[in-house]
């Protein structure tokens, strides 16, 4: 079976197209990618109404850019599958209408995804895919989240942030060094030369004896410490600070990050019992975060696994990934039904 899959739930706008035969684990045939993210730097985050005249611009030519790579055509694609929440509304709406206006064109059901079930699932694109049951750290820029997995489908929320996510977190503390959106990774990159003991950052609900997160108070701390450092040093801007306290602080507010992210994982590992991590989204690509948890979860005797890094971050991949693989669990079907809707806001575990 083919599966093509759209992705247009923010600022990246993803096509792919994945074969499954039987139950084997379905296989990427092809994907294209064009991010917006040059495009939103000028605003300092996403701009949704140019986010969605962007898809229009992007998804046409990146689906026949899939169709050469794949060598197949459109007549034999079997469903054509599209994010259908959580994200932008109109950004949604635009991968949603291509998507149902190819299949009614074509003859062809279609199957709206969610969108983290995509990256909960990322990790079966990699070489090395992970087997049910496992726990998942979910951590992109708009969700964190702690979930037991037994298979497609069956998920049951641990946790979750009760503010911001760890995306933000990392975007909103970047934004104040006067990194340029999304500053996740740039300041994951400045923390590199840092000292990440070199100022003492909350660790947020670290201690709650549950498995939620806050990051609102972090970025208020970041702020703090930035202005006290500015005032020290008699300069009125981040940039002008001297570059060791620059990485200094970077370190700092990504080891604050990491050490809950690490911590509250094992937690769930130790409250299921599950042997098994699997770490996706935005996030997942980070540096700090896999080393910390690799040497932590080898010491426990527990396997992770991470989506390619290309795959981490929003992907058309990862949607058809998510289709193919639902459809092969039998847990739900292609429809023929074309009046598709988008879901803004839509828990996973109500899946
Ligand atoms: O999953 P994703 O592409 O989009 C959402 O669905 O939200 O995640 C994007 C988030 C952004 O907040 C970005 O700054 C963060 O992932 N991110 C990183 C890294 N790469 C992406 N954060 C820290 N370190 C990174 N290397
Ligand atoms: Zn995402």
């Amino acid at each position: 079976m083919l599966v093509l899959g759209i992705e247009s739930s923010c600022d990246e706008t993803g096509v792919a197209m994945v074969q499954s035969q039987g139950d084997a684990v379905p296989t990427l045939l092809a994907h294209a990618l064009y991010s917006q993210i040059e495009m939103h730097q000028a605003f300092g985050g996403v701009v949704p109404e140019l986010a969605s005249r962007d898809h229009i611009r992007r998804v046409l030519p990146l689906t026949r850019q899939v169709l050469n790579e794949s060598g197949r055509n459109l007549q034999e694609v079997d469903v054509v599958a599209y994010t259908r929440g959580p994200g932008l509304a109109g950004a949604l709406l635009v991968g949603a209408g291509v998507a149902c206006a190819l299949g009614a064109a074509l003859g062809k059901p279609v199957l709206g995804v969610h969108h983290l079930e995509g990256h909960l699932l990322s990790p079966f694109l990699s070489e090395d895919p992970p087997e049910f049951p496992f726990v998942a750290l979910l951590v992109s820029g708009g969700h964190t989240q702690l979930m037991r997995v037994d298979g497609v489908g069956r998920y049951a929320l641990l946790g979750e942030t009760i503010d911001d996510a760890a995306g933000e977190a990392f975007d909103k503390s970047a934004k104040l060094m006067g990194l340029a959106y999304p500053g996740g990774p740039l300041l994951a990159q400045l923390a590199q030369a840092g000292d990440p003991k070199a100022y003492a950052l909350p660790r947020p609900l670290l201690h709650s004896g549950n498995l939620d997160f806050s990051f609102a108070g972090l970025k208020t701390a970041v702020l703090v410490q930035s202005q006290r450092m500015l005032a020290a040093a008699g300069v009125s801007h981040f940039q002008a600070l001297p570059g060791q306290q620059q990485a200094d602080l970077a370190a700092s507010t990504q080891a604050a990050i990491v050490e809950v992210l690490l911590k509250k994982s094992v937690s769930a590992l130790k409250q299921t019992g599950l042997q098994r991590l699997v770490v996706a989204g935005g996030v997942g690509a980070n540096r700090a975060l896999r080393t910390q948890l690799n040497a932590e979860c080898a010491k426990r005797g527990v396997r992770v696994h991470y989506p390619e890094l290309h795959l981490c971050t929003d992907n058309g991949a990862m949607i058809a990934m998510a289709a193919a693989m639902r459809l092969q669990s039998g847990l739900q079907q292609a429809v023929m039904d074309y009046a598709f809707d988008v879901k803004p806001r839509w828990p996973l575990h109500s899946l």
